[in-house]
């Protein structure tokens, strides 16, 4: 049996009366691809906030790697392997692009920075772009080096919200082989808008909607769930 390296448990996120995200149980097996879909608005990057740390929970617990982390701070979790990148880019848009994945290498300390920084960003195709600074780069290039970024640190899950906008069909093709690649040595979970990425890559999915989890399943249980259809997949 697979194990567990991520659980949530009544996981809950208010904001005035909001019900961001509202008592949801969650299971991440190790090694496998998890998607996290829903409508707009249905709490998905509330929720994987909530697992990386940025926000505090209303209420509910999470565990990662056999160790309680529902109140470390996010520089914590890091430490501890989860590495994210957000909806909005946060790479250091003045700086090159080699320069922006090889801060992130140094954290962790690193005896062949340049080979190293080169290597990351040869995974996501942007070792050709290592020069340019990082903010005139297309919008899905600079989620690409977000990417680089985070699995520089060699995290044991990565968490990608809609890492595949703005990109291009050939991109997408190159992203999903990447994420392909980086399983199963580390877990990923993504929120991810394209049905076709989500039914082509992931091992699980988990639908959330108004805040709380509508289905979890594989991609054959979740198409054929019939609540799923309503809310979301318009069948
Ligand atoms: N910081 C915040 N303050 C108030 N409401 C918020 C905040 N963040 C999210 N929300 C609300 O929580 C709900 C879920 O938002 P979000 O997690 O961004 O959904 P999704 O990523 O699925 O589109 C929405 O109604 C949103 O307006
Ligand atoms: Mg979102």
């Amino acid at each position: 049996m697979a194990a567990i390296i991520l659980f949530a448990r009544g996981l809950t996120k208010h904001y005035d009366g909001i019900k961001a995200v509202e008592n949801v149980d969650f299971d991440l097996t190790a090694g496998q691809i998890h998607a996290l879909i829903g409508p707009n608005g249905a709490g998905k990057t509330t929720f994987v906030s909530l697992l990386s740390g940025r926000i505090t929970p209303s209420a509910g617990t999470i565990q990662f790697d056999g160790a309680d982390i529902t109140r470390l701070p996010a520089h914590s979790r890091v430490a501890r392997g989860i590495a994210y990148t957000f909806q909005i880019t946060s790479i250091y848009a003045n700086l090159p692009v080699f320069d922006n994945v090889a801060l992130a290498i140094q954290r962790k300390g690193s005896k062949h920075l340049k080979t190293d920084t080169m290597a990351a960003l040869a995974r996501v195709g942007l070792d050709k772009m290592a020069d340019q600074t990082a903010g005139t780069l297309a919008y899905g290039h600079q989620r690409l080096l977000e990417i680089a970024m985070g699995l520089s640190m060699n995290p044991k899950l990565l968490i990608l919200d809609e890492p595949t906008q703005g990109l291009a069909n050939s991109e997408i093709e190159a992203f999903k082989a990447l994420i392909r690649a980086v399983t199963p040595q580390t877990t990923v979970l993504l929120i991810e808008h394209n049905m076709d990425v989500v039914m082509d890559l992931a091992d699980q999915i988990t639908v959330l909607n108004f805040g709380e989890k509508l289905a979890t399943g594989t991609p054959a249980e979740i198409r054929a769930n019939k609540a799923v259809q309503t809310a979301y997949l318009g069948g």
